[in-house]
């Protein structure tokens, strides 16, 4: 069963209620997003107004995606909490681990052999549990999303920071760390701080080369990739209308990059189009009886200063193709002589060496329909290609589709790479180079959403310029970043001068779409005699010991590392190679902290090992801390534990011993990923202590047992002559969250309370 219309035509009545008394509670119109967030509330019917930016509310979303890469500790995270099911339909896609080199064919069964292990076990959890399992090869998670579960007016939550794509079919959508996925799949609510509105008006018609990827690119130049942080972006107008409904998925995709915590758009005919075509009539239907819930009342359209707490307005039939970068989303050059100019001005190759078209954010049938028909063109015009390109279409149902009709053949005339339905390059899982780190300066332009230093291709020299489609067919195949397809001709192989018409595709398949095999296993409905199977010699999977509480006595604790200036999850818990022990605790707590900055010496990973007197790399330093039996303490500056939302930066340091990270100030999601796993997350009362911590420090907590909501709590600092500091810490744990503490973390509690 792809969805479950029952559950959705439940959500629509849910809405009418709800929508209609957030309503008179608020006294005004609402916006698209607050009519979905209000009936999604975890409590129910709304009961009082919601303070956007302010208040931090509990929702029950309808749906969850997770994909390979997160997916493995969240579902060995889930296995924790002692369910026969997720609560909340759940679908896991495989699309991360599978590397582009060869092609489609090659590489998938390369992945297969590769990370085997990953796979089968994330199909046995997913078989066990009730959980929707995609295959490898099946597609990029949003693209199957927005094929399959995507509706309007829903909401759902998933582990991958482009979730937010299924705004395009109306949704709220919103990517999320794996431990609050967990906790909704255990049957518990979500949190989140009720967004401001950033309202953005499309005006005018797109045409010609421009496309809904233009849009984006162009927001992201506008707002730049911090402009949306903490709002929700909502798109109306004329022009948003016009737009198709992958189209819309595009901009929304994008909407990770200017930092919002999702995009949508009201419902409309685009999407009723999308969902009969993809097979979904029953939903268009369901959806054209509550209409006027899926959008935002007329009032609020009309004078949008009024309700949105920003807005911008574009005009579409004024807008054209813009190449963003290299190596941030957000710097915009109009296509064509502005290229030449910045590209001089600032030493980009302007030579092109590849051009890629796929990723969850252009993959679809229109997207690839698109840019084929420029790939066509320079076949009939006798045009070679001057850079290689790559296709990663989004589904197999897009890429059996799009084979049917011809579509990959044409890109194949071309001697383009048709790699697998997944993410491929556009998550550095292309074999580009022997040497990465080694590889020469060189341009590249793609379709995908991120183009930040190494990461398609590892090369630090890879400058990689952000376009859309055909935008990116059409640069490939002249060669040259400043090619301008509007205005500038081509020698063909006769030596003829040639232009290029514009883009031609189809929004839709006219004869339809079609597969074969789509790559889904749904689940037993009764999985408890599944066995999930991991070999205990992995290295890349561990099934999880559930945490030992900490208890309300902690004395002689050591000072493990007194962290200097921003250290984000990522200098917690690195990404890049670290990548593949995502399901081991014990082999990915072997980076722990290593991009922190030592405040004694300002090295990363060399701290000192009080036991010894030696210095050493912190995982190191921390395992013989564990060894002898001592609890550990991390201090840090502010916003401690900003960046991605990723569990592990609070799980390793659990799992190696560190009881306590006192900071000067916290980035929330991971001071609440502390509290899951049970520690203890605090804040100085008085910043300054900060500058109390010495190196030799050995801490005791002298009311720990006291451990109550609101209530300071105070830690003796014993410097190495013997001199005593008394610290006082502040912490925002309510009675729930001390619970988590006492029995040893948040799942231990859940496990209980199923027991
Ligand atoms: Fe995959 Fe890239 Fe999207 S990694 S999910 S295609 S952003």
């Amino acid at each position: 069963m792809a969805f479950d219309i029952d559950m959705i035509k439940q959500v629509y009545a849910n809405m009418t209620e709800r929508v209609d008394a957030a309503r008179k509670i608020t006294g005004q119109p609402l916006t698209l997003s607050e009519k979905i967030l209000y009936s999604h509330l975890w409590e129910g019917k709304p009961t009082k107004e919601l303070v956007r930016g302010k208040d931090y509310v509990d929702f029950a979303p309808d749906r969850i995606a997770c994909q390979d890469a997160t997916a493995q500790m969240a579902l060995l995270q889930f296995m924790q909490a002692g369910k026969a099911k997720v609560a909340v339909p759940t679908t896991v896609h495989c699309d991360h681990l599978i590397q582009a080199k060869e092609g489609a064919a090659t590489d998938l069964k390369h992945a297969n052999s590769t990370s085997s292990e990953v796979f089968n076990f994330l199909e046995s959890v997913s078989n066990k549990y009730g959980i929707g399992f995609w295959k490898p090869g099946a597609g990029i998670i949003h693209q199957v999303v927005l094929e399959n579960y995507a509706f309007p007016g829903g909401m759902m939550i998933g582990t991958d920071s482009h979730t937010v794509n299924a705004g395009g079919l109306g949704m709220v959508a919103i990517g999320v760390g794996g431990a609050d996925a967990v906790d909704v799949m255990a049957g518990m609510a979500w949190e989140l701080k009720f967004p401001k509105l950033i309202g953005i008006k499309l005006t005018g018609k797109l045409s010609g080369w421009t496309a809904p990827k233009d849009v984006i690119l162009k927001v992201a130049e506008i707002l730049t990739v911090k402009g949306g942080t903490g709002a929700i972006v909502e798109y109306f107008g004329p022009g948003a209308t016009s737009m198709s409904c992958t189209g819309k998925g595009t901009i929304c995709n994008m909407g990770a990059e200017i930092g919002a915590t999702t995009s949508t758009f009201g419902y409309d005919e685009s999407m009723e189009r999308y969902l009969r075509a993809t097979d979904r009539a029953d939903v268009a239907d369901a959806a054209n009886e509550v209409k006027e819930y899926l959008t935002a009342d007329a009032e609020v359209y009309e004078n949008p200063e009024k309700y949105f707490d920003q807005v911008i307005e574009i005009n579409l039939s004024e807008l054209g193709p813009l190449l963003n970068g290299p190596f941030t989303p957000d710097l915009s050059t109009t296509v064509g002589s502005d290229m030449t100019k910045k590209a001089n001005d600032n030493d980009w190759p302007l030579t092109v060496e590849w051009g890629l078209i796929g990723s969850c954010t252009n993959s679809s049938y229109e997207d690839l329909s698109r840019a084929s028909s420029i790939a066509q063109q320079a076949i009939d015009k006798g045009l070679k290609m001057k850079s290689e390109l790559g296709i990663n279409p989004g589904s197999e149902q897009v890429r059996y589709t799009a084979d049917r009709d011809g579509i990959l053949g044409i890109f194949e005339k071309l001697d383009a790479k048709i790699f697998t339905n997944a993410c491929g390059p556009c998550i550095g899982q292309w074999a580009r180079y022997s040497d990465p780190k080694n590889a020469p300066k060189n341009s590249i332009v793609h379709s995908f959403n991120r183009n930040f230093a190494k990461r398609a291709d590892g090369n630090p020299n890879t400058h990689a310029f952000v376009a859309s489609p055909e935008i990116t067919a059409a640069i490939a195949i002249a060669g040259r970043l400043d090619f301008n397809p509007l205005t500038d001709s081509l020698i063909n192989e006769n030596g003829e001068e040639v232009m290029f018409d514009e883009p031609t595709g189809w929004e839709l398949p006219p004869k339809g779409f079609e597969v074969k095999d789509n790559g889904y296993l749904a689940p037993e409905e009764d999985g408890s005699h599944v066995k999930i199977a991991v070999n205990e010699d992995s290295e890349r999977l561990q099934l999880l010991e559930p945490f030992t509480p900490l208890g309300d006595t902690i004395t002689g604790a050591k000072l493990l590392i007194k962290a200097f200036g921003k250290c984000t999850t990522d200098h917690i818990s690195m990404a890049g190679p670290w990548l593949r022990f995502r399901g081991h605790l014990d082999n990915i707590a072997n980076n722990t902290l290593i991009g922190a900055v030592n405040a004694f010496n300002k090295k990363t990973n060399f701290v000192k090992n009080q036991l010894t007197g030696e210095y050493n790399a912190v995982p190191a330093v921390q395992r013989e801390y564990k060894k002898a039996g001592i609890k550990t303490i991390v201090v840090g500056d502010h916003n401690y534990g900003e960046g991605s939302s990723r569990e592990h930066a609070a799980m390793q340091p659990r799992h190696l011993g560190v009881a306590a990270v006192i900071v000067k100030s916290f980035a929330r999601i991971h001071e609440t990923n502390l509290k899951k796993q049970g520690m203890l997350g605090l804040t100085f009362a008085n910043e300054a202590d900060y500058d109390l911590i010495q190196e030799n420090d050995t801490f005791n907590f002298l009311d720990l047992n006291e451990f109550a909501p609101d209530k300071q709590l105070t830690i003796e600092a014993v410097h190495e002559d013997g001199s005593k500091d008394i610290i006082k810490v502040n912490h925002t744990y309510n009675d729930a969250q001390i619970k988590w503490y006492q029995k040893g973390s948040a799942l231990n509690l859940i496990k209980l309370q199923n027991a």
